[in-house]
């Protein structure tokens, strides 16, 4: 995710904010720059890739002045490059920027309009433009940046300068997150607290909808309309590598608690509910290609895999396209039949895996169409192929993948939507009902980590058993699957995931009163099946870990544990009940003492055969 490093006092700016960019590289990034104002025309410095460049240039061409705003950028709309790092610049009027602006099209059409014109393909120029629209009718930074806030829709966290006012800064938020150091004599802002710590401890915290303006003597705090509010500092006693991890005390959890947010961004400026529609922007296939497709095959590994074999049942459900899904390294191997009619869509997080790029080359020599759902912008899987979903779940740094699966899964629903809708397979009422449960998706995660606590309890129960079983049917299976390698992944606890239905023909013979066998089980059109499957686990005395939706008594008598999970459509059921087998995971490998973040043996990105 993007880092953003303001400063505004009686020090030169560029050092510290470049320190300050230093302590968030671990969020990741793909380029990076900076802007300082000392009198004349604002200094920017930007370069690609890592903030060593950055450094370079702004030793031959230093950019001076004790006021300033910095930013390290993880690319969402546009490709990593200089022309698309931050800051972007109006006129007078300097931006950066972390978050996703929804409107941002249809803002850039009425500014192109009114005559500005823009440099970089990002949704961030818009907002500088934006500014400097209002500055030029009212003359006034502060009332400017308020005016032009009210018109965006979407996540924001901006720190912003202005040539013609340079005793000012000012930041503001919405859905992403900001906060104001304050020193002696000086003020700095940031994306997060590491950035900050070796200047300050107090820390004011921004809410969603606050706009703070500082000077190097005060600073003041109003809403979007200007009226002024009370804001209190706190001190911050947080270690600086707790403070990277935001508090958690692993990556992973943190990147399992970021899910509502990761979700939500995914679906930001995707969903169009009035027309019963999906808009997905870089999705390079003609309406024509998408209702002449025959055949759709999935093509990943690991986990994103198991997503793979989620979007099956979404796009055969929804789009009635015939799927076939493979594992990369399988299908790069085995001259698979792909005809010119076909699309072939690579799942992948780091974009890099190189059995899914072989995969991929594959399947284009081949003649067919070629789509990938993907986290980083521009990364090799992208750049070949047709066409792209980005998935906004940030970087992830936890080696075991818990949010890039469930955006994932949303990327994957959003591409069903849209063929079924271009293939006349669902009606625009239907999209408008399948949009409305998507858009409670957030808020229901929310819920579920609240039985995080539980889910703890249940651990510490179960954390020395030997094996564990994970068991699920249709939807549910593949998280069975994502259960288990979770489990192994951090724990090294041995684990296999079973489509709960074939139980009995094998794994059955090893349930006894030692083994957990996590169930699967929300309220669905095979619960009872399942309810079946598990009483066959229980009447051999095994210990069964329910994961239901439902409040049948009957379940809670028999089983051993039980994590509840709202109710909701059963097509999104799949990325509700993944929150709590990731949950479970995290807690035995952290009991069991094991490197939550780097298991041994494993790594992020597999760019070897
Ligand atoms: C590695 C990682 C897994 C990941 C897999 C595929 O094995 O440890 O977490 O699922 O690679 O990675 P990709 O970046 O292609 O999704």
């Amino acid at each position: 995710m993007c880092g953003i490093v303001g400063y505004i006092g009686g020090q030169e700016a560029s050092p510290i904010i470049i320190e300050g960019l230093r302590k968030l590289e671990y969020r990741g990034y793909d380029s990076a720059g900076i802007c300082t104002l000392n009198g004349g025309a604002p200094q920017i410095r930007r370069a690609e890739g890592k903030l060593i460049n950055l450094e370079k240039i702004l030793t031959t061409t230093p950019a001076l002045g004790t006021r300033g705003i910095g930013h390290t950028r993880w690319a969402t709309h546009g490709r990593p490059s200089e022309i698309n790092a931050h800051p972007h610049k109006a006129d007078g009027i300097v931006v950066v920027h972390n978050g996703i602006i929804e409107n941002y099209l249809k803002l850039k059409e009425q500014l192109v309009e009114a005559g500005h014109q823009f440099s970089s393909e990002t949704d961030t120029e818009i907002i500088a433009h934006l500014i400097d629209e209002h500055y030029r009718r009212c003359g006034d930074f502060e009332e400017a940046v308020r005016s032009a806030l009210r018109q965006v829709k979407g996540a924001y966290a901006v720190a912003i300068v202005c040539q013609q006012e340079p005793d000012k800064l000012i930041a503001a938020k919405f859905g992403s997150p900001l906060v104001v150091g304050q020193g002696q004599g000086e003020y700095l802002v940031a994306s997060d607290i590491p950035a900050m710590l070796s200047h300050t401890r107090e820390m004011i915290f921004l809410e969603d909808g606050e706009v703070a303006v500082f000077t190097p003597e005060k600073m003041w705090v109003t809403d979007l309309q200007g009226t002024l509010l009370e804001k209190q500092s706190k001190t911050i006693t947080w270690s600086p590598l707790m403070a990277e991890k935001g508090g958690f005390k692993h990556f992973m959890l943190k990147e399992i608690y970021e899910q509502p947010r990761a979700l939500a961004d995914t679906m930001a400026g995707r969903l169009q509910l009035d027309e019963g529609d999906v808009f997905l922007e870089d999705l390079n296939l003609t309406a024509e290609d998408l209702a002449g497709l025959d055949k759709i095959f999935v093509i990943a590994c690991g986990t994103s895999w198991h997503a793979g074999l989620v979007g099956k049942f979404y796009l055969e459900k929804l789009a009635r396209i015939p799927v076939e899904i493979d594992i990369a390294s399988e299908f790069r191997y085995r001259d698979p039949i792909v005809a010119a009619n076909s699309l072939t869509v690579l799942i992948s997080q780091s974009g890099e895996t190189a059995d899914t790029l072989a995969a991929l080359r594959e399947a284009k020599s081949k003649g067919g169409k070629t789509l990938c759902i993907c986290n980083v912008v521009d990364s090799s899987i992208a750049r070949e192929s047709d066409a792209v979903i980005y998935t906004h779940a940030g970087p992830e740094i936890g080696v075991a993948s818990t949010k890039a699966f469930t955006t994932q899964l949303v990327a994957l629903y959003l591409l069903a939507l849209k063929l079924g809708r271009v293939r006349g397979q669902l009606s625009a009422a239907g999209c408008q009902q399948k949009i409305t449960d998507l858009l409670t998706l957030p808020r229901k995660v929310e819920e579920v980590l609240e039985l995080d606590g539980s889910i703890e309890n249940i651990a510490k129960n179960y954390m020395n058993a030997r094996d564990f079983l994970y068991l699920g049917r249709g939807n549910q299976y593949p998280i069975a699957l994502e259960g288990a390698l979770k489990l192994k992944e951090i724990s090294y606890i041995h684990a296999e995931g079973y489509p709960a239905g074939e139980m009995k023909h094998g794994p059955i013979a090893l349930i006894d009163e030692n083994l957990p066998v996590v169930v699967l089980v929300p309220q669905n059109a095979t619960y009872d099946k399942v309810v079946s499957n598990m009483q066959e686990v229980c009447a051999r005395g095994g210990i069964v870990i329910a994961i239901t939706s439902g409040t049948d008594e009957r379940l809670r008598q028999q089983v051993s544990a039980l994590i509840q999970v709202p109710e909701l459509d059963d097509d999104l059921m799949p990325i509700l009940t993944s929150i709590p087998i990731q949950l479970l995971a995290y807690h035995v490998a952290v009991l069991k003492g094991t490197d939550v973040d780097q298991p041994r043996n494993l790594a992020k990105s597999v760019t070897v055969e």
